[in-house]
């Protein structure tokens, strides 16, 4: 594996005292990263230190061979950045938007601004609406303006801090598949808190939690971990109760009065369970933190 990214002994410790990276080695080449971890595990603080915005206050980060610190003016030529806002930009149509920060990045050329543009639109399928102005564009099509102008210098690197945050479902799924597509010749840094918003296309993933990295591998090796940890349980109502304090519950579905439970098992048994084989990358996660006492949010519990 390439390995473009490079933090070695990454700490950091903000001012006050909060240790929010706790000695990180992590490598990370071309594909579609994941960084998970809940609110407060240090990704923002990760992502900025590579993003060369923070200087981290111990160990290094090499970005293309490039230290962030000391190189920083040419590392950030190799980054495309989401941007979280296009308030500036209300009034602009979306062509003229990607044209202005085009120029700005340096491409100087009217034609090969034209060509890029018309491709990055393609790219991000905002080719149909290339005519509107900012402030008639979805929260979704906004969110891949932001791709789109991230992309039109094609950078080496993507970096994306919960790009998803805001998104109803279609234009997560949406997202989702550009991710994909974009990850095949390029390096993708996406954090998030919200499992299911990897999806198929993440090739490797890290999982941090209070500064510290837990897990690092491909989906499919968290999902193996989490084998004989995720079961399904019907029960009455009356029961449920009890049930539900020995697992993390994930669904639960009712049909003619009876409750049927899935999720990740607490320590210890849970009477009547079958365990499931189909495990979800969200449940491998659950399933991990659970096992190392951690409590984490459940994104939603779908009662049907
Ligand atoms: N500017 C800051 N000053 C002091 N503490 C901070 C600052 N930014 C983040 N923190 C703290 O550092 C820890 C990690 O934060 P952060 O990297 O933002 O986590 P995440 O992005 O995973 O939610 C948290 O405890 C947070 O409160
Ligand atoms: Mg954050």
């Amino acid at each position: 594996m390439d390995s473009f990214i490079v933090a070695e002994n990454l700490g950091h410790v903000y001012r006050g005292g909060t240790v929010a990276l706790d000695d990180v080695n992590l490598n990370i080449g071309t594909g579609l990263f994941g960084l998970l971890g809940s609110n407060g595990a240090g990704k923002s603080t990760f992502m900025r230190i590579i993003c060369t915005l923070l200087v981290p206050t111990q160990g290094r980060v090499t970005v293309g061979g490039l230290d962030v610190v000391t190189d920083r003016r040419e590392v950030r030529k190799l980054f495309g950045y989401l941007p979280q806002e296009f308030g500036a930009w209300r009034l602009q149509r979306v062509e003229e938007v990607l044209d202005t920060l085009a120029l700005l990045s340096g491409l100087e050329d009217t034609s090969t601004r034209k060509q890029r543009i018309a491709s990055v639109l393609a790219a991000v399928g905002l080719e149909k609406v290339a005519d509107r102005k900012v402030k008639q564009l979805s929260g979704g099509m906004l969110r891949r303006l932001g791709v789109a102008q991230a992309l039109v210098h094609e950078p080496r690197v993507l970096i994306m801090d919960e790009p998803t945050v805001g998104l109803d479902p279609e234009e997560r799924l949406r997202f989702r598949q550009l991710m994909t597509d974009l990850s095949r010749d390029r390096v993708i840094l996406l954090s998030t808190h919200i499992v299911a918003d990897l999806g198929s296309g993440c090739s490797d993933l890290a999982l941090i939690d209070h500064g510290q990295l837990q897990f690092r591998g491909a989906p499919s090796e968290l999902v193996a971990l989490a084998r004989n940890k995720v079961c399904e349980v019907t029960v009455t109502e009356i029961a449920e109760a009890d049930v539900s304090t020995r697992m993390e519950v994930v669904a639960r579905t009712v049909r003619n009065g009876t409750v049927t439970l899935r999720g990740v098992i607490k320590d210890g048994v849970v009477p009547g369970a079958r365990i499931v084989e189909d495990i979800t990358l969200e449940e491998a996660y659950l399933a991990f933190m659970t096992g190392r006492g951690r409590r984490v949010e459940v994104l939603e519990i779908a009662d049907n």
